[in-house]
C-alpha cells in the first residue's frame, strides 16, 4: 500500500473519529419486539425446531448467541492488541505503518470497552472460552510470526464483518446494536484495507510452503471463530426440551450456515494469492465445508 493511502487512512482516523459515547444510543431501552440477532445467523433457524419456539424463546436465543458473538469479538480484539503493541515496537515511530497502528489500537480499544458496554445493556451473561480456545488463542499470539498473526487478523475481521452486515440491514434489531455493529464495520473497513495491503505483499513474497502454511492459518483461525458461538448452555437457559441433542443439531446447522453465509470474503482473498493448493483444498472442503 502506498504511503499517502496509509496517510488517508489515518487522517480519516483522526478527524472523523466515531466515539461509542456519543455514537450509540445507550439510553435507550429495547422494546418487547427487537431482536437483537438478525434471526438467519441464529443457530437454530433453518431447522424444524426453530418453528416449535416461542416468540420468546426466539429473542432469547438469538440474545444469548450474541452476547457470545460479542464477548469473542472483545476477546479476540483484546489479544490482538496484545500482539500488535509488540509488533509496532519494531517499527520505528516516524513509519507510516506504526502510526496507522497507533490508530488501529486506539479505535479496538474503544471497540472492546463498548462491547463490553453492549453485553451490560443486553444484561449478558458471556460462557467463557473453553481451555482449548485459551490455549490456542494465548500460544498463537505469543509464538507466531507477524505475518500468521495478521493473516489470522483479517480472517477474524473477515468473517465477523457479515456479522456485522446483517445486523445493520435487519431493521427489526436493537437500535444500541445497530449502532454498535454500524461503528464497528465503519473502522474496520479500515483495519481491513490495511491489513489486506500489507498481507497482499507477504503473500506475494511466499512459495508454495508459506501459502500453505498461510492458507492453514486463516483455516484454523475461522474454525476458531465459528466454534466459539454455539453453546449447550445457552439452550438450557432458553427453556428448550433436551438441550444434549438440540445442542448436537444446531452445531451442524451453524457449520452448514456459516459455510454459506460467512466465508464469501475471505475464501476471494485467500484465491487472490492462490492460497488453495492440492495440499488445503481438501482442508477448506473438508473442515468449513467451504465451496472452493
Ligand atoms: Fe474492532
Ligand atoms: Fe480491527
Amino acid at each position: 500500500m502506498q504511503t499517502e493511502e496509509i496517510e488517508r487512512l489515518i487522517k480519516i482516523s483522526r478527524e472523523r473519529p466515531l466515539l461509542p459515547e456519543s455514537y450509540i444510543p445507550w439510553q435507550q431501552e429495547p422494546r418487547a419486539e427487537d431482536i437483537f440477532l438478525p434471526e438467519i445467523l441464529t443457530s437454530l433457524h433453518g431447522l424444524d425446531i426453530y418453528d416449535t419456539l416461542t416468540p420468546t424463546q426466539k429473542i432469547e436465543l438469538g440474545r444469548h448467541e450474541l452476547v457470545q458473538v460479542i464477548a469473542s469479538y472483545a476477546w479476540g480484539e483484546c489479544l490482538f492488541c496484545l500482539f500488535m503493541t509488540r509488533y509496532i515496537l519494531t517499527l520505528p515511530l516516524a513509519d507510516v505503518r506504526h502510526r496507522f497502528l497507533l490508530r488501529e489500537l486506539i479505535e479496538e480499544f474503544r471497540h472492546q470497552e463498548m462491547f463490553g458496554q453492549a453485553i451490560n445493556k443486553l444484561g449478558g451473561e458471556p460462557i467463557p472460552q473453553s481451555r482449548l480456545h485459551k490455549f490456542f488463542g494465548e500460544f498463537s499470539n505469543k509464538y507466531l510470526p507477524a505475518d500468521y498473526l495478521f493473516m489470522g487478523s483479517i480472517s477474524v475481521e473477515l468473517v465477523t464483518d457479515v456479522y456485522g452486515n446483517y445486523a445493520r440491514k435487519s431493521p427489526g434489531v436493537y437500535p444500541v446494536i445497530r449502532k454498535m455493529f454500524d461503528l464497528h464495520n465503519i473502522e474496520e473497513a479500515r483495519h481491513i484495507l490495511f491489513t489486506r495491503a500489507l498481507l497482499k505483499e507477504y503473500a506475494a513474497k511466499a512459495g508454495y510452503i508459506k501459502r500453505t502454511l498461510y492458507s492453514y492459518v486463516i483455516l484454523f483461525n475461522i474454525l476458531f471463530v465459528r466454534t466459539m458461538y454455539v453453546k449447550k448452555k445457552i439452550f438450557e437457559r432458553t427453556g428448550i426440551q433436551n438441550p444434549d441433542r438440540v445442542y448436537k443439531m444446531a452445531s451442524k446447522n451453524f457449520k452448514q450456515k456459516f459455510a454459506e453465509t460467512c466465508l464469501g470474503d475471505i475464501i476471494e482473498f485467500v484465491d487472490s494469492w492462490r492460497g488453495f493448493n492440492r495440499a488445503t483444498r481438501w482442508a477448506w472442503r473438508r473442515i468449513l465445508k467451504a465451496k472452493v
